[in-house]
C-alpha cells in the first residue's frame, strides 16, 4: 500500500470516499475542492491498485486538525487508518506542529479506538456538534519529536 497526496484532479475519488465513509456529516464537492486546492489543507490516498482510502488535515496556528478520515468499508480492520494516522503525524511535524486535534462523535466506536490506541488525549465534549443530539468528543495528541 501507498499513500500520497491528493490534488485537485482526484475530486471524484474523494467525493467517493466521503459518500461510502460518511452520512450526514460528509463534505460537500465545493468544500472538498477548497481542501484540495488550499496550501493550508493536505488531503491523503492510500492505494493499492486502487483506492482504500483517505485523511484531510488543515495546518492551523493552534496544531493540525484532522478533519476527515475514512477507509472503503470493504477494506477494513487491516491496519489503511493506522497507515494513514503515521502519515498524518509526520505531516504535522512537518510543518512544524507538534499538536493533533479532532473531533469524534461520540457514538463512533471504531474511531475513538484507533484514537486512544495512537494516544490521543480526550479533552472534552462538544454539544450537538454534529446535529441537534449527536455530541463530538475533542480530542488532541501532543506529538514526539523523532
Ligand atoms: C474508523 C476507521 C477509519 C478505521 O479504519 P481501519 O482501516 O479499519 O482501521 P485500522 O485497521 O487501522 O484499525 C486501527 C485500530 O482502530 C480500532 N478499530 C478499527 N475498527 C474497529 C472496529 N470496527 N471496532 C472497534 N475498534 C476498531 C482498533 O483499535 C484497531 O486496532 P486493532 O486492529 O489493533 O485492534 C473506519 O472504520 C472508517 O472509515 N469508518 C467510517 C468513517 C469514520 O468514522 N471515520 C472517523 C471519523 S472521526
Amino acid at each position: 500500500m501507498s499513500i500520497r497526496e491528493a490534488g485537485l484532479e482526484d475530486i471524484e475519488i474523494v467525493m467517493a470516499i466521503e459518500r461510502a465513509c460518511f452520512n450526514r456529516e460528509r463534505y460537500s464537492r465545493e468544500i472538498l475542492e477548497g481542501m484540495l486546492a488550499e496550501d493550508y489543507f493536505t488531503v491523503l490516498l492510500a492505494e493499492e491498485g486502487e483506492v482504500l482510502g483517505s485523511a484531510a488535515i488543515c495546518h492551523g496556528k493552534e496544531g493540525t486538525q484532522i478533519i476527515s478520515l475514512g477507509v472503503l468499508p470493504r477494506y477494513r480492520g487491516r491496519g489503511i487508518a493506522s497507515a494513514l494516522m503515521d502519515e498524518i503525524e509526520e505531516r504535522a511535524l512537518a510543518r512544524g506542529n507538534r499538536r493533533l486535534v479532532l473531533q469524534v462523535s461520540v457514538i463512533n466506536v471504531a474511531a475513538m479506538n484507533l484514537y486512544l490506541r495512537r494516544g490521543f488525549v480526550l479533552q472534552g465534549i462538544l454539544k450537538d456538534y454534529y446535529g441537534r443530539r449527536r455530541d463530538a468528543y475533542l480530542m488532541d495528541k501532543i506529538l514526539e519529536r523523532v
